[in-house]
């Protein structure tokens, strides 16, 4: 009997059924080769208790073996306490005989979950549109091609480029063709596909806002220089993009992340000059462009420039991060490179993606986002009213889109590191800003500021959340 099969095989566990991987050696009793595999397979733990075997006939069909060898085995074995054998339930490994390998411990999480989880970037998981999405993707299941269950083309089902480009232009002003759009797994993968193109086509330095997300900052840094770019008021500085050498700029015009400002009409203009006198690129992330509350919605940056602007959307706000799917509105000359990057990457669902474009021209994308959006805006303005009524000295800043807000907090309060910890000692999460500078904290310039998310509360929990956060800030002096 040959005793690695077993320490190397993986365990099969309770349920399993007809196909059993089972080394017989070739000499010697049928029987007894039968039963002694058994017994190896359960007392090194990869047949665990309550497994369901073969019924004798399909292992013995397996193995080559006349029925009555491997019945005569079972027996025996139930006989010896190894398998249990009940009509009904057929033959099953009995409790107890099997000796399962140790498993690694598992480390236990650092510390509980915070009760009021008030973190940036998140979205309420209870607004999913579940029975939308399953509607869809039963319909994908019922009528999809046959083609649809394979990798698929690298620049994603053009079901879902075609929707997608005619959604994106309707809603966001964007200008592009189908044949250039390109799906990915969110956005991330976008940027990772970006970076690899830019590094190939000999981009040597990206400019980055800073503040940004620390993730993206770091994907990009892993083939690319990053250049540091404040972010004032307007958006992103042009005189320090024009400064920095950068090949290419990669900004949040309609949404900064995280200070929540859209990009000024002059900043604009500025960075399409940039892009046109130095034959740079703009890479336009647009994360949460339909989350716009109070003013006007603010068009793609990449409608004034097709050809220079990389347009890069996702699903993760607007339905979840669970969904791993965003898009690329791609300028002609990086098409060919950014879909070869794109073959050699990780691929994304075909059937997610025909479910998505299922979605959004059955009008259920749209239904869900005015529901989730009046949901959202709610809880910005229970936010900002809390603020204002009970901490009059803290601002509340970037609060015109998106799902989060950034809290100015007054002089006189600790700095941001002992704010996270008094909060976190009352259950409440949130970020600090620091967090998302690339640059020490700085108080002599800098008033601390948090970020809170307001997306991830359960609708019940949210009220509570607030009053935890403003009554604690109170208690720091925020008052
Ligand atoms: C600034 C910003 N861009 C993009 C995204 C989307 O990233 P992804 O599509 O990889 O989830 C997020 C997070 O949701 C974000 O905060």
């Amino acid at each position: 009997m040959d005793e690695r099969l077993d320490s190397f095989a993986p365990p099969l566990g309770p349920g399993f059924g007809p196909e059993l991987l089972l080394q017989v050696p070739p000499r010697g009793g049928r029987r007894q080769a039968v039963e002694e595999a058994l017994r190896v397979a359960i007392r090194g733990g990869r047949l665990r208790a309550g497994t369901r075997l073969p019924s004798s006939r399909e292992l013995a069909s397996q193995l080559g073996l006349a029925r009555g060898t491997v019945a005569a085995a079972y027996e025996q074995l139930v006989a010896e306490g190894w398998l249990t054998s009940r009509s009904g339930s057929g033959t099953r490994v009995a409790a107890g005989a099997s000796s399962p390998p140790a498993a690694a411990p598992v480390r236990a999480a650092p510390s509980a979950a915070p009760s009021h989880d008030l973190r940036p970037g998140r979205t309420d998981g209870g607004a999913f549109p579940r029975d939308a999405w399953a509607r869809a993707m039963r319909h994908v299941l019922r009528e999809a091609p046959a083609d649809a269950f394979g990798r698929g083309d690298a620049r994603g089902r053009l079901e879902l480029r075609t929707t997608l480009a005619a959604y994106l232009g309707r809603v966001r002003g964007v200008r592009v063709d189908p044949s250039h759009v390109l799906v990915c797994s969110g956005f991330t993968q976008a940027l990772g596909l970006l970076t690899e193109v830019f590094a190939e086509l000999g981009v040597g330095r990206a400019a980055m806002e800073n503040p940004a997300v620390g993730n993206h900052v770091r994907v990009v840094a892993s083939r690319l220089d990053v250049a540091d770019i404040a972010v004032d008021a307007e958006g992103m500085s042009c005189a320090e993009l024009a400064a920095s050498g950068a090949g290419v700029a990669v900004c949040t015009p309609a949404h900064q992340f995280p200070l929540g400002m859209s990009m000024a009409p002059a900043r604009r203009a500025g960075l399409l000059a940039w892009a046109e006198e130095n034959l740079g690129w703009i890479v336009e992330d647009d994360y949460d462009g339909e989350f716009r509350y109070d003013r006007k919605p603010v068009g793609a940056l990449q409608a004034r420039r097709p050809s220079r602007v990389v347009y890069a959307g996702s699903a993760s706000k607007s339905l979840g991060p669970a969904v791993r799917l965003g898009w690329i509105a791609c300028p002609p000359a990086l098409l060919e490179p950014l879909v070869e990057a794109k073959r050699r990457a990780q691929p994304t669902s075909p059937l997610e993606q025909l479910a998505l474009a299922r979605l959004i021209d059955s009008g259920g994308y749209d239904r869900h986002l005015r529901g989730v959006r009046r949901a959202y805006r709610r809880r910005r303005d229970l936010l900002a009213e809390a603020v204002r009524s009970r901490l009059p000295r803290t601002r509340v800043l970037g609060i015109e889109a998106g799902l989060h807000a950034i809290l100015r907090l007054p002089s006189g309060v600790p700095d941001e590191a002992a704010v996270l910890a008094a909060l976190r000692s009352a259950s409440v999460d949130v970020h600090a800003l620091g967090a998302y500078l690339r640059a020490p904290l700085d108080h002599e310039r800098r008033p601390p500021s948090l970020v809170v998310g307001y997306g991830t509360p359960p609708a019940r929990g949210y009220r509570p959340a607030i009053d935890a956060l403003v009554g604690r800030l109170r208690e720091l002096g925020a008052a």
